[in-house]
């Protein structure tokens, strides 16, 4: 299977190379367009991402694919009122990630509930059929501080329910037994399949 990847985020990448073997992916191409994700849902931003892109690979594109899969996901805080959630890419913009993660922790008040969870919807849109979309979650809590430099984004903030180390401290390997891309993926493939 051959599929087109919807992001140039490169820790996606990574995890979808691991969680999804035996399929041939392409990036995003440097020189096509930013992919919109103007939505309030991250499933409305999945479905933009998948069919902007499939739009984009059917005028442009250099060899045939299967379909495009797209990936909106984010972090969603109790005490936040559900933030960054799916704004997650676009909080503290100019912020370096590292920056990011302490500015998250300074807006918690003081004696919140830590509670929190990411949260994936995936989007698929094969070449010849309509979109589908997959979801998946992870429960868990935010660190006190940020911790372990493992994963990327605003892993070194969450630790998952049952285990006391961050998603930045735990390896990929166990990341991808419980993450919310992996239960999403899982969904995709047994639809898929
Ligand atoms: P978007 O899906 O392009 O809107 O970006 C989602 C953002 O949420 C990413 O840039 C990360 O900051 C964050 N995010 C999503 N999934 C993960 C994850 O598995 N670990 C850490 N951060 C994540």
């Amino acid at each position: 299977m051959k599929i087109l990847l919807a992001s140039r985020n490169a820790g996606k990448l990574r995890e979808f190379g691991e969680l999804l073997q035996g399929v041939e992916f392409l990036a995003w191409p440097a020189d096509a367009p930013d992919i919109p994700e103007e939505g309030a849902f991250f499933q409305d931003n999945a479905l933009q991402k998948a069919t902007f892109a499939r739009d984009w690979w059917r005028r442009h594109g250099t060899s045939p694919v299967d379909g495009v899969l797209s990936d909106d996901s984010g972090l969603c805080v109790d005490a936040l009122w559900g933030g960054p959630g799916v704004l997650s890419a676009r909080f503290a913009p100019g912020l370096a990630q590292d920056a990011k993660n302490r500015r998250l922790l300074a807006l918690m008040p003081p004696g919140a509930a830590r509670s929190a969870r990411f949260v994936c919807v995936l989007a698929w849109a094969p070449m010849d059929g309509d979109p589908v979309t997959f979801g998946g979650s992870v429960e868990g809590h935010l660190a006190p501080e940020p911790r372990g430099s493992q994963g990327f984004g605003y892993d070194p903030l969450f630790v998952p329910e049952g285990y006391g180390q961050t998603f930045g401290e735990l390896s990929s390997a166990v990341k991808q037994t419980l993450s919310h891309r992996s239960r999403a993926s899982r969904a995709f493939l047994e639809a898929v399949r």
